[in-house]
């Protein structure tokens, strides 16, 4: 049996979840539900960040203990996960006392391995990023990120011998370990450009994981916020699932996070002695007016806003399939009902209720076999293939495209061959109608991923028996494993039309 282990960034809890953080979550989570339906042994994980200095100061102006403010928004962000239907199977917290064993126990044998010594460090500070930069990196004296000011920074601490590791790293990523293509490139040129040691460890702030070896120092929040990937699966505390699930780590990532998944990550692992991770994901931001979410001020869209016009399914379906992973996208308003009435109410919901309303006029409401050698089981393969090739890759958007190819065909197909006109009671009609019958029950399973809902409401409309997410592919894709005689109910309307405002 394959296995494969997904994860999702861990979030920062000054910051409440919003409709880019949902973004990485929903593609993750599409992905792990596509390979649980090939019948993977599959762990999906996603949780919280929750040490630094950043989250030490939300805390001090909302007049609570860090801890608390983690407390807080971690909950929230469950909270958003549940409300978009999100199948993580572990939610991880860095303040959990398994998660402070295992950065403990992976950074000292980094340093046991001579890959960690003590020095002093000054430098520019972002607490936004919580990253240092030298001169060179600043913009006009502010942070390159977040076009605000740095703060200046002296402390004695731990540095990680990050340039030692420069020729595995660029070994490392010469293979097909960072996708796509350009995200692979960038974290390759990061690393030809030379790499500087880098300061690890923290006396400043108490607010982190204490340093095993020296009582003074607590770990910069993301070499403790890294080492997440490998705790929730028993770094440090189960080394038996841990040797299991490590070699199939693949990690999604924003672009803004490459440089410390795609060279710091790998290289903290090379440095214990472990493997870098099998494979990195990295996708774009979602742009409002040209601009990240968090630095429009505009962080106010709430999925919950959207799912309340879409449905979850709208919502989910609109990220997966209008943004395509990898670029940049712009998201609007207007586009998002444009997509949803065009490909879920025009295309999927018009289909599902002409079948079902014709199987009721010409068939008595019992649906009919497929016909073995109907003209649509050649194009369902065919869209079949790409699908399961997109979503391998990563490639959601590719993949429920393929997909709605199937059943873009499959409405020509009604419209060339009008059952509605057809005798009742005639095998013409019914091999028509069984034939749409079957892309439905095909497309209810290729699309479960996506829709979460409406796969199932898909599914049993069509009267087919138990859980869509039951379903093994790539079985339950080949044509012609409709039954037949099978009760279809009047379907109701599963994506009403929206209207476009204004
Ligand atoms: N805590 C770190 C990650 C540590 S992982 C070991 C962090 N957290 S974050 O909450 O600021 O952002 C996490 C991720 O949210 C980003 O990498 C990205 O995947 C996603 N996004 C946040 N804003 C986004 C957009 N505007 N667009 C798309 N994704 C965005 O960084």
């Amino acid at each position: 049996m394959n296995r494969f282990y997904v994860t999702t960034p861990i979030y920062y809890v000054n910051d409440v979840p919003h409709i880019g953080h949902a973004y990485t979550t929903v593609s993750a989570d599409a992905v792990a539900r596509w390979h649980r339906l090939l019948g993977d042994e599959t762990m999906f994980l996603t949780g919280t960040d929750e040490h630094g200095l950043k989250i030490q100061r939300a805390a001090e102006e909302n007049g609570i203990s860090p801890l608390e403010q983690a407390d807080r928004t971690s909950q929230r962000f469950r909270d958003a996960w549940v409300e978009l239907d999100i199948s993580n199977d572990q939610f991880i917290r860095t303040t959990e006392p398994r998660h402070h064993v295992a950065v403990q126990e992976l950074l000292a044998r980094a340093k046991a391995n001579g890959y960690i010594e003590k020095g002093s460090y000054a430098g520019h500070y972002c607490v936004s990023c919580e990253a240092y930069y030298t001169d060179s990196d600043l913009v006009d004296g502010n942070c390159p990120v977040h076009e605000r000011p740095v703060e200046w920074l002296e402390e004695d601490n731990y540095f990680f011998k990050l340039s030692a590791l420069e020729a595995e790293l660029t070994e490392w990523l010469s293979n097909d370990t960072v996708v796509p293509e350009g995200k692979r490139n960038e974290a390759l040129g990061i690393v030809k450009l030379g790499l500087d040691d880098v300061s690890m460890t923290r006396t400043s702030i108490d607010w982190g994981v204490p340093v095993p070896w020296d009582d003074d120092h607590v770990f910069y929040v993301w070499y403790d916020a890294l080492i997440n990937y490998a705790t929730a699966v028993g770094f440090g505390s189960d080394e038996a699932s841990f040797e299991q699930w490590w070699p199939e780590a693949h990690h999604v990532i924003g672009k803004d996070i490459l440089r410390f998944h795609c060279v710091y990550w790998p290289a903290m692992l090379m440095a214990a002695g472990l493997k870098p991770p099998k494979k990195i994901f990295v996708h774009g931001f979602l742009l409002l007016g040209g601009k990240k979410l968090s630095k429009t001020g505009l962080t106010q869209i709430r999925p919950a806003d959207l799912i309340a016009d879409f449905g979850v399914d709208g919502y989910r379906y609109h990220f997966l399939r209008g943004v395509s992973f990898g670029p940049d996208s712009e998201f609007s308003y207007e586009g998002m009902v444009e997509r949803y009435n065009s490909d879920l109410a025009n295309t999927l919901g018009n289909l599902l209720s002409r079948v079902a309303t014709v199987v009721n006029k010409k068939c008595g409401g019992v649906g009919p076999k497929p016909r073995v050698d109907s003209p649509l089981a050649a194009v369902a393969a065919t869209s079949y293939a790409k699908a399961a090739e997109a979503w391998d890759n990563f490639q959601p958007s590719v993949a429920l495209e393929a997909t709605w190819q199937l059943v873009r065909e499959t409405n020509v197909f009604l419209e060339q061959n009008e059952p509605w006109k057809m005798d009742e009671g005639s095998q013409e009609v019914a091999d028509v109608l069984g034939d749409a019958l079957e892309v439905l029950r095909i497309t209810a399973v290729c699309a479960s991923p996506a829709l979460t809902r409406a796969s199932q409401a898909i599914w049993e409309a069509i009267g087919m028996e138990g859980e869509v997410t039951d379903q093994r592919l790539p079985e339950a894709a080949s044509w012609g494993a409709y039954p037949g005689g099978t009760t279809v109910p009047k379907a109701p309307p599963l994506f009403p039309r929206m209207k476009v405002e204004g």
